[in-house]
C-alpha cells in the first residue's frame, strides 16, 4: 500500500515535500557527516538529500518504491554524484547488508511509514557498526494538548501516505530500553512548529557493549555502559 502511494507521489514529491522537510533533512545530513564514512539512507525516496553529503562519504540509498528511486537515479546521473555507490529497491525491515556494515544509518521521514517500526529499528541497529549512529528525523506525535487533537483529526489523510501522526516518543523510548548497546544521544525539535524531531541513537563501541553484556550476566550495573563512543569504524571504498 505504501509503495503504491509513493508511486503516485513520485512525480510531484519534491515540489510538495521538498521545502517543508528541508531543515530536518539538512540537520540529519550534518549529524551523519559528523561520523562520516559508509552511510545508509533508508527511504531515500527521490534522493533529495543525496547532493548534500560531502563527496568523501560513501552513500547507499534504499527504498521500497521503485518510481521514487528512479527519480533518485536521475538525480545521481544529472548531478554526477560519484559518492553514491548504490540505489536499490529494498524493504527497510529486511536489509540485505551484513551486520555492522554502515557507520551511520539515516532515515528521514520514514520510521512511521513502515508497518513495523520496532523491527525496522532492530534492522538499523544490526547494520550499524559499533561506535556508529542511527539518525532519524520524523514527526513525533504530541502526547497532550491541542496538537494531539489536531493530529487525531489529520490521521486519516496522513495514513494515505503510510504515516502515523499519533506515533509517540514513548514508543521509541521503549525500543531503546530493550535494544542492547543502543542509547539516545539527543532529541532536537525541528521545524515546522517543532512537531518534528531529529533523533540520534548511538551504538556502543564493541568494548562498552561487551562490558554491558557482562554486567547483565552478573546482574550488576557497569559505569559507562550504554555510553556512546565518538568516531566510527573503518571506512570502506564502496557499498
Ligand atoms: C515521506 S518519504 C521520505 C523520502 C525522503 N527520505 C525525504 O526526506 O523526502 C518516505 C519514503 O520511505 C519509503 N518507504 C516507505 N516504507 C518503506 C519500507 N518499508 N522500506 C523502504 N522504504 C520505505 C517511501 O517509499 C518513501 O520514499
Amino acid at each position: 500500500m505504501v509503495a503504491r502511494a509513493y508511486a503516485r507521489w513520485a512525480p510531484v514529491y519534491d515540489l510538495v515535500f521538498g521545502a517543508t522537510f528541508a531543515r530536518g533533512r539538512g540537520a540529519s545530513v550534518a549529524a551523519a557527516e559528523r561520523i562520516g564514512g559508509r552511510i545508509l539512507e533508508v527511504g531515500v525516496g527521490t534522493g533529495i538529500s543525496l547532493p548534500s553529503y560531502a563527496p568523501g562519504n560513501r552513500i547507499c540509498g534504499i527504498d521500497i518504491s521503485e518510481p521514487m528511486l528512479r527519480r533518485a537515479q536521475e538525480r545521481v546521473i544529472a548531478q554526477r554524484l560519484a559518492h553514491v555507490d548504490l540505489l536499490a529497491v529494498m524493504d527497510a525491515q529486511r536489509l540485505a547488508f551484513p551486520d555492522g556494515y554502515f557507520n551511520v544509518v539515516v532515515a528521514q521521514y520514514v520510521i512511521t511509514a513502515v508497518p513495523d517500526p520496532e523491527a525496522t529499528l532492530d534492522e538499523f541497529a544490526r547494520v550499524t557498526a559499533a561506535g556508529g549512529e542511527i539518525i532519524l528525523v520524523n514527526h513525533i506525535g504530541a502526547e497532550r494538548g491541542p496538537r494531539r487533537l489536531f493530529e487525531r483529526c489529520f490521521s486519516p489523510l496522513a495514513r494515505r501516505l503510510g504515516w502515523r501522526p499519533e506515533f509517540s516518543w514513548a514508543r521509541l523510548q521503549r525500543w531503546v530500553d530493550g535494544a542492547p548497546g543502543i542509547a539516545v544521544i539527543e532529541r532536537v525539535p525541528m521545524p515546522p512548529l517543532g512537531q518534528f524531531s531529529l533523533i540520534r541513537f548511538g551504538k556502543a563501541a564493541a568494548r562498552d557493549a561487551a562490558a554491558a553484556a557482562a554486567a547483565v550476566a552478573v546482574g550488576t550495573p557497569v559505569a559507562g555502559a550504554g555510553a556512546i563512543a565518538a568516531g566510527a569504524g573503518t571506512m570502506a571504498p564502496d557499498c
